[in-house]
């Protein structure tokens, strides 16, 4: 990577984030399963990120304008409390239009670094925050950020806030999301500061109607997996024989989403032969619900401590800091 390190320059540092022979085996590896899943990592290539944004637009996902208006509320208490930041990390940064709601209020941040796992949509925000935050450093890095990445040489010494906004976090089930921020604690360093979105428990026909929305978005979202299966790894499934399904278990407070099989079929994916029953799922997508005490007790098994916790009038979701 060149060496430019002045503000107001875009630095670009790339990883190889997405690997066709890493997406067949996690593919195979998947379906060859007596439960058959697939990693929710591999719904975002350039159309499943654009599905996506369509989705936090939905009447029924209530999450993204739900997380904006605590963050626009609660903008200055935020600045407040992580005053002296240097760089901003965000895991999943996505199309990047949240972070702009910290950045507006943060004086003395120098570098912004988004990670994530699609390439277009990585660079695509990139360049519009560089356009529009002069003086930013704005550093991409296209990674996995479920798996240990390198961040670029020549970010500045200082505090570092990481932003884990969108209730990502609800991918990982409870263990994992406490490896998860013990790792990032490691990243962030001494005197940093996480900020994590984090959906809360409710009433699961609000909780369904988010994850099986009437327009279908949902839908196309979760069988475009699929469909990128069938592009990338010349995959045979035929999406009018599955349908997406999306529930709410109490028990465990998880959404879980599924291709479910609507015939009996056998699916070619290059060489290799799969079988599907009737009725067979696929497993695709966790979305972990938390109550504001169940994620505090996760973040403090990660070395984490509560330092604030926003929500909205109707607790529909929660912004967490720790430090
Ligand atoms: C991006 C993981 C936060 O779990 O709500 C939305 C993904 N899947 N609708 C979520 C998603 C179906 C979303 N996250």
């Amino acid at each position: 990577m060149d060496d430019q390190s002045g503000a107001g320059s875009s630095h670009l540092w790339i990883e190889p984030g997405h690997d066709i022979a890493q997406f067949r085996a996690a593919v195979v590896a998947g379906l060859a399963r007596a439960d058959k899943a697939l990693p929710c990592k591999y719904f975002y290539d350039e159309i499943g990120s654009r599905l996506f944004e369509q989705i936090c637009t939905l009447a029924e996902y209530y999450p993204t304008r739900t997380e904006l208006a605590i963050l626009d509320d609660r903008a200055e208490d935020i600045a407040a409390a992580v005053a002296g930041t240097v760089s901003v990390i965000e895991f999943g940064s996505g199309a990047g239009h949240k972070v702009r709601r910290i950045l507006d209020h943060l004086a003395g941040v120098q570098a912004y670094l988004p990670v994530d796992i699609s390439r277009e949509a990585l660079l695509a925000a990139a360049a519009r925050l560089d356009d529009d935050y002069p003086r930013l450093a704005v550093m991409p890095v296209w990674a996995d950020f479920t798996k240990p990445f390198a961040l670029p040489d020549g970010l500045p010494p200082g505090p570092r806030l990481g932003f884990f906004p969108g209730s990502t976090i609800g991918n990982f089930s409870p263990a994992e999301a406490s490896e998860f921020l013990a790792a990032s604690r490691a990243v962030l360093g001494a005197g940093g500061h996480f900020l994590v979105g984090v959906d809360l428990v409710k009433d699961a026909r609000v909780l369904e109607a988010a994850y099986d929305d009437a327009l279908g978005v949902t839908a196309r979202f979760n069988l475009n997996l699929l469909a990128r299966i069938n592009r990338e790894l010349h995959g045979g499934f035929d999406l009018g024989r599955f349908r997406h399904v999306a529930r709410y278990d109490r028990a465990d407070q998880c959404v879980r989403m599924w291709l479910e099989s609507l015939v009996e079929q056998t699916v070619r994916i290059g060489e290799t032969a799969f079988r599907f029953r009737r009725g067979e799922r696929i497993h695709t997508e966790n979305s972990y619900k938390y109550t504001i005490e169940n994620f505090q007790v996760v973040a403090a098994q990660a070395g984490w401590h509560p330092t604030a916790c926003w929500t909205d009038p109707a607790r529909l979701f929660s912004i967490h800091l720790l430090g």
